[in-house]
């Protein structure tokens, strides 16, 4: 055995108790050591917000290896081929690159998602909450009758995709991010594959309705895009525009529930909103902090010589940086487990990354969320939970069932 390696995780990632609230778990996992290896899981977790922060700027560390390397190399299980048009759809994903692939590729999509763009979206957002809250009755689901058509209508207006399909993207987006889990089910890969080639067939010809006439939306703009005289291939749009679509709601609606959560258990934080004492730009990020939707991203040791949290890691091991652990560090924030929705560093929350994979829509997911809660706010002052909501039994992607409430 290897003793300078802590002892393997102490929870269960997958346990429900766990996943109800992990922070009591990761909070003691985080002040007995910054790294600790789980034999089981084949991984090393990084658990302070300070070497969390590193790794993700440390250009050694990557999302993917095979640009480098075999999977024998890596000692990584080769990909499924029964998954192929799910691997597909991966292939020119901004996640599943590194540079230079990456670089160019990002240099591309940036250039059709322009500040611009997003700054657009900001009245749209609006007014689009206003109407979803004014047409809701006394009781419904802030989930499904909310956060989800809302987020969904914005990309999908962002991207120029037509309002009938939006139930069939929802249905896409949450069979193939379980793929992201770590314990998924062959049935749910299934689902997750067949949900990859009816997107791209659907992305597909969506491209060449826009090629043939192009409008004023992004996926014109991903058609038209060019860098150093280069454009994206049909393959690269496709990519694009599904990792657009499921990271473009998902942590997005998840937020809005989180958040919700958060504040129905801190009454006077959520009066503190509605009075506007604070403004809910500024509130948001205190929420991602807090309980963030996304709560563990991985990343491969590229090179020789690496070393986390003043721990030597070798080529090829795999390290799964904890983002709610480094969120509800003391060392970076003061009483770390309290809410305060006017937390002066709030902002500093590792919610959406950093490096070069840092989130590329969290302009636009910002625009979103501040526009959400602040309509929250505004127009349902009284609003609370009608029951516990349940949460989903994921650790990664950290959302709820359902979050049924009532004015
Ligand atoms: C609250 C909402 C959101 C959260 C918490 C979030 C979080 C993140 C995080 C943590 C990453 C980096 C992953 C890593 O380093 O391994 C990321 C990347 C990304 N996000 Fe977001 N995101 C949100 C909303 C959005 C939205 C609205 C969009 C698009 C419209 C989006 C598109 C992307 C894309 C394309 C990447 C990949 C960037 C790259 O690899 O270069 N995200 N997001």
């Amino acid at each position: 055995m290897n003793v300078s390696r802590p002892p393997e995780l102490p929870f269960d990632l997958t346990d429900p108790g766990f996943i109800a609230d992990p922070y009591p778990g990761l909070n003691a996992l985080r002040e007995t050591a910054p790294i600790v290896y789980d034999e089981r899981l084949g991984r090393r977790f990084v658990t302070r917000h300070a070497d969390v922060r590193a790794c993700l700027r440390d250009k050694r560390l990557g999302r993917n290896f095979r640009h480098l390397g075999t999977e024998e190399e890596f000692h990584a299980e080769p990909l499924d081929p029964r998954w192929a048009d799910f691997w597909a759809s991966e292939r020119w994903s901004l996640l599943w690159l590194e540079p230079p692939e990456h670089t160019h590729i990002r240099k591309l999509v940036a250039a059709a998602f322009t500040p611009r763009a997003v700054e657009s979206m900001r009245g749209p957002a609006e007014r689009l909450a206003r109407s979803l809250l004014e047409s809701l009755g006394e009781r419904f689901d802030l989930l499904y009758d909310y956060a989800q058509p809302y987020s969904i209508t914005l990309i999908c207006e962002l991207l120029g995709v037509p309002t009938n399909r939006h139930r069939d993207l929802l249905d896409w987006s949450h069979a193939i991010v379980k793929m992201y889990e770590f314990d998924t089910t062959d049935a749910q890969a299934i689902e997750a594959n067949d949900a990859a080639r009816e997107f791209r067939a659907y992305v597909l010809d969506l491209i060449e309705e826009r090629r043939a006439e192009p409008r004023d939306d992004m996926v014109s703009g991903l058609v038209e895009a060019r860098v150093d005289g280069e454009r994206l291939s049909d393959d690269q749009i496709v990519s694009t525009v599904v990792v657009l679509l499921n990271a473009g709601h998902e942590a997005t609606v998840n937020t809005v529930g989180n958040g919700f959560r958060a504040l129905a258990a801190h009454p006077d934080e959520w009066r503190r909103l509605v009075s506007g004492e604070v403004p809910a730009a500024h509130a948001i990020e205190e929420l991602i902090r807090w309980d963030p939707p996304l709560q563990l991203f991985e990343r491969w040791v590229l090179a020789d010589g690496v070393e986390v949290a003043g721990e030597p890691v070798a080529r090829g091991e795999r390290l799964a940086l904890l983002f709610g652990s480094a969120n509800r560090d003391p060392r970076a924030f003061a009483e770390a487990d309290r809410l305060d929705l006017s937390r002066a560093n709030a902002a500093e929350h590792v919610g959406f990354g950093g490096g070069i994979h840092v989130c590329i829509g969290a302009p636009l997911a910002r625009i979103e969320l501040a526009a959400s809660f602040e309509a929250l706010a505004q127009l349902r002052p009284t609003l609370h939970l009608v029951e516990e909501p349940e949460r989903v039994p994921a650790f990664v992607i950290r959302g709820f069932q359902s979050v049924h409430v009532a004015r």
